[in-house]
């Protein structure tokens, strides 16, 4: 069977992190034979890390708006941490056609019962995500991240490392959950916010705040 070619649309620090989990995809996959994904090269508007990826054997290509002249079947991925650009992106590229696929690295663990990834989400090295998960579209689940039972978190969704969520959390769209924090079970995060490095979710969040500590409260 052919490759299936793939475009990052990011080139910093996390575009090289999303390849190294399409690297260690297809190593996985050139082990059981499996078709390999191909990835043609990285886009981005604005800041890129041209020479690191380059580096990579892995040309850099330009304007994210590049996507629309790749043939039809090359699919891409969004390694951008925020959320909101994501978004753009991901409706952008949808009424131009275009078509993007999840990655999970092969250490990661998923349950077997009811996990259903969204259409681009990203799960890196070491993440755990039990049983009953949904995960919206074009969610990154960071190294590390573990999500629990019946935890439903929205479209573009930011876990960064090592960050728990617990069981029937819910993330609203768009929230993002700084390294290390935490959600205890039940919980629910409005759309938007930022939880801060390090915080505990121990009451409901509201929409568009950023919330920090332990207990997590909004700043300001
Ligand atoms: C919460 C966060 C978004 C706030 O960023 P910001 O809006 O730029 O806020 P500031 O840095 O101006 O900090 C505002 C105040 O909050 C405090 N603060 C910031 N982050 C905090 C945190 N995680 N925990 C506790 N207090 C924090 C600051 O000390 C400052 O307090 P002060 O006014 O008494 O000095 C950011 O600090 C953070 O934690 N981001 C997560 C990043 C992350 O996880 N990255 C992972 C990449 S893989």
């Amino acid at each position: 069977m052919s490759a299936t070619p793939l475009v990052v649309i990011g080139a910093g620090g996390f575009g090289r992190e999303v390849h190294d989990v399409i690297e260690a995809i297809n190593d996985a996959r050139a082990a059981t034979g499996d078709p390999q994904l191909e990835c043609v090269g990285f886009l981005a508007d604005g800041h890129a890390d041209v020479e690191l990826v380059e580096e990579r054997g892995v040309p850099f290509l330009g304007a994210v708006a590049g996507l629309t002249s790749l043939p039809a079947d090359v699919r891409h991925v969004i390694a951008i941490g925020s959320g909101a650009a994501r978004r753009r992106i991901d409706e952008w590229a949808r009424a131009e056609g275009r078509e993007t696929t999840t990655l999970v690295h092969p250490s990661a663990v998923l349950g077997r019962h009811r996990v259903a990834l969204g259409p681009g989400s990203i799960v890196c090295a070491s993440a755990v995500v039990t049983t009953n998960v949904r995960l919206g579209r074009h969610v990154h689940l960071n190294l590390a991240a573990t999500v629990g039972h019946d935890a439903v978190l929205g479209d573009y969704v930011t876990v960064n490392p090592n960050v728990s969520v617990s069981g029937n959390a819910v993330l609203e769209d768009e929230v993002t959950m700084g390294t290390g924090s935490t959600v205890i079970e039940g919980r629910r995060v409005g759309a938007r916010t930022t939880v801060g490095a390090g915080a505990a979710v121990v009451r409901d969040l509201p929409a568009g705040v950023t919330a920090v500590g332990v207990p997590a409260r909004p700043l300001g």
